[in-house]
């Protein structure tokens, strides 16, 4: 097995691999997906040192978790043992697919952990977040019935997700937190300001999301791109009509700092999110949302990428902070995020 690197997610947190893979767009929000592909995937990120794997169960309403279950079940011991769940719940779904909202009473926490722990078809899961705080439902309640399960030993570990400094501390003061996962990247830099700092003081962790903002800074991404009705991106409005392009201008302004350093651009997008980490004591682990081999050999040859101060300095002429154009969500999304109020 080639090693990727280990990192400490937070003070009380796992050790794992310093990239995570993010297993989502295997099974939702980004069009077609090949199952076949996306177990090998898997297998291959297992094989070069990847332990975290994060899911949600909203995530195809299931597939995704069963897609992990039989990843796991036909890798080999080895990799298997070293392997680490990150799964998010709570989110309220339609027959059509659709979103309703959240739940976080502690009776759904329990019951949604029933289930989730059934499809990945392990006795327990490491990391137990709820993917939106339900606004009806005390944090401290939903934190409280994760860290019950953690008693019960069906949970090892409770994270949290899109909350802000407030939350955090909440939560952080009913029972330790792992990490926060939350959307972090060059064009998506709103936890810079309040909430990096507190995760920090509270000694949590980030796992973050979006380094790619779902494609769109990968380098890959083209302006004529036709999505599949569903995808995520055809709403989302970074990638609408005016917004597009000028986000892309900035991908090819980052095109330029990626060919003079012999890397591809998502490579240096993910390198510039895994620098912000490796300086201080908590530890961010980018969540890359690859779903063929390909991408994430692409992905993984980032930890070889290796950014001085005129590196950065270069990146961040061509992407400058709030560059991007348009929200990273839908307004009724955004509505949802605790980390932006
Ligand atoms: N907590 C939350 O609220 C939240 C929200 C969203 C996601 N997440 C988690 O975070 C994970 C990562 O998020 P994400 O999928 O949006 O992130 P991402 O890594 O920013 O985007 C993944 C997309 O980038 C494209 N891509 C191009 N080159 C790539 C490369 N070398 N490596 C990886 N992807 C490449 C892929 O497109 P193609 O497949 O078309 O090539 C894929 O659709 C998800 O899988 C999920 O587990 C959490």
């Amino acid at each position: 097995m080639t090693s990727v690197p280990t990192r400490s997610l937070g003070t009380t947190g796992p050790q794992v691999s310093a990239l995570g893979l993010g297993c989502m767009g295997m099974s939702a929000l980004y069009g077609e997906s090949d199952r076949a592909e996306s177990v090998a995937t898997i297998h291959a990120a297992l094989d070069a040192g990847v332990t975290l794997l994060d899911t949600g169960d909203f995530y195809g309403m299931g597939h995704n978790e069963l897609l992990i279950n039989e990843a796991l079940r036909t890798a080999p011991a080895a990799a298997r043992g070293q392997a680490l769940t990150s799964v998010k719940f709570g989110a309220l779904r339609t027959v059509e697919g659709g979103f309703t909202g959240y739940d976080g009473r502690p009776a759904a926490v329990r019951n949604f952990a029933a289930y989730s722990l059934q499809r990945l078809g392990t006795d327990h899961i490491d990391i137990y977040r709820i993917a939106r705080v339900d606004p009806d439902v005390p944090i401290e309640e939903t934190v409280g019935a994760i860290a019950e399960l953690v008693e019960a030993g069906h949970v090892r570990h409770i994270g949290l997700s899109e909350v802000g400094a407030d939350t955090l501390r909440r939560a952080a003061a009913v029972a330790p937190i792992a990490d926060l996962q939350i959307e972090y990247s060059l064009i998506s830099r709103g936890i810079e300001e309040k909430i990096l700092p507190a995760a920090r003081e509270l000694g949590i962790g980030v796992t973050a999301y979006g380094v790619l903002s779902r494609g769109l800074i990968s380098g890959h991404f083209t302006r004529d791109r036709e999505l599949a009705p569903g995808d995520f991106r055809g709403m989302s409005p970074r990638f609408q009509g005016d917004n597009l392009h000028r986000n892309l201008d900035l991908v090819d302004r980052l095109r330029a700092v990626a060919d003079a350093k012999g890397a591809s651009v998502a490579q240096i997008a993910i390198a510039w999110v895994l620098g912000q980490g490796s300086r201080h004591d908590v530890d961010i682990v980018p969540l890359i949302g690859a779903r063929r081999r390909d991408r994430l050999t692409e992905a993984l040859g980032a930890l070889d990428v290796t950014l001085d101060a005129a590196d950065l300095a270069a990146i961040e002429k061509a992407v400058p902070v709030g560059a991007a154009a348009g929200e990273r969500y839908p307004a009724a999304q955004m509505a949802h995020l605790d980390s932006e109020h």
